[in-house]
């Protein structure tokens, strides 16, 4: 049995006295959630609310994370700094981290391990652009990111990594994969895994990401292959994202 997971992509929204009003209204809201329910503030904020989600049945995420731990790189930020504020996940490979920022497979696989080593249960999020899918090269850019991603990772590894299909095209733009279209590429994305690693298949989770809002989360939680969301514009706002918490119970 997978159990459900709902993800708060907060992006670069939201400071430190704004995490600190959201996560108040949102404790009580969200109560004892069948679901995990997991929020990814700025690096910024990520101390405040780790003081405001421990022991609560909250979790926290970073949406990034650098591979060394630690040393001279100005500006990045290690899997022990994160563990440190309270988080359990980290985002990699998000598709505003290869698109914005360049951050390549191997940059990607990088941040997986050291995620891993460094105690950080890894999200890693792929998917195609709006011209791959149209030029039928979506299961194509899947693969090559699956198999850099998670090729040839340990078992053990491997339990502690949830998938997050978020079609690029779908990413802010209003514009949600059909309930069909998701669960095409989840139950796809679950096969590779099933290839590559046997058994791991059947408890992998994969969530959807992609303009994921309450008038549709529902149906996507709803599909066999997926396993929850990857919410971001719509996690902003704490009785929203709630209410997509209590849709994911449903
Ligand atoms: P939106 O829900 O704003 O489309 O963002 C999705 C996302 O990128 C979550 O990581």
């Amino acid at each position: 049995m997978r159990r459900c997971l709902v993800a708060g992509n907060w992006k670069m929204h939201m400071t430190v006295a704004e995490t600190e009003s959201f996560i108040v209204r949102f404790l009580p809201l969200v109560g004892a959630p069948n679901a995990e329910v997991v929020l990814f503030p700025p690096f910024t904020s990520l101390d405040c609310a780790g003081r405001l989600l421990r022991e609560t049945n909250v979790g926290l995420g970073a949406q990034d994370v650098y591979f060394e731990s630690k040393g001279a790189y100005t500006g990045a930020v290690s899997p022990g700094m994160l563990v440190a504020c309270g988080c359990r996940y980290v985002l990699v490979g998000h598709s505003e981290r290869r698109h914005v920022f360049g951050d390549g497979n191997d940059v990607v696989r990088r941040k997986l391990d050291a995620a891993v080593v460094g105690g950080l249960d890894p999200i890693l999020c792929v998917g195609e652009t709006i011209a791959e899918r149209r030029g039928g090269q979506t299961n194509t850019v899947l693969e090559t990111q699956l198999e850099a991603g998670l090729g040839g990772l340990s078992e053990a590894a491997l339990a502690r990594v949830v998938i997050a299909y978020e079609p690029v095209w779908a990413i802010g733009t209003g514009e949600t994969a059909t309930p069909e279209q998701a669960q095409e590429a989840s139950a796809w994305i679950r096969e590779w895994v099933g290839r590559r690693h046997g058994r791991a298949a059947e408890k992998v989770r994969i969530l959807y990401g992609g303009s994921v809002k309450l008038d549709n989360a529902r149906s996507l939680l709803a599909l066999p292959d997926v396993d929850g969301s990857l919410v971001g514009g719509a996690s902003l706002d704490p009785d929203g994202f709630a209410a997509i918490a209590a849709a994911a119970e449903a």
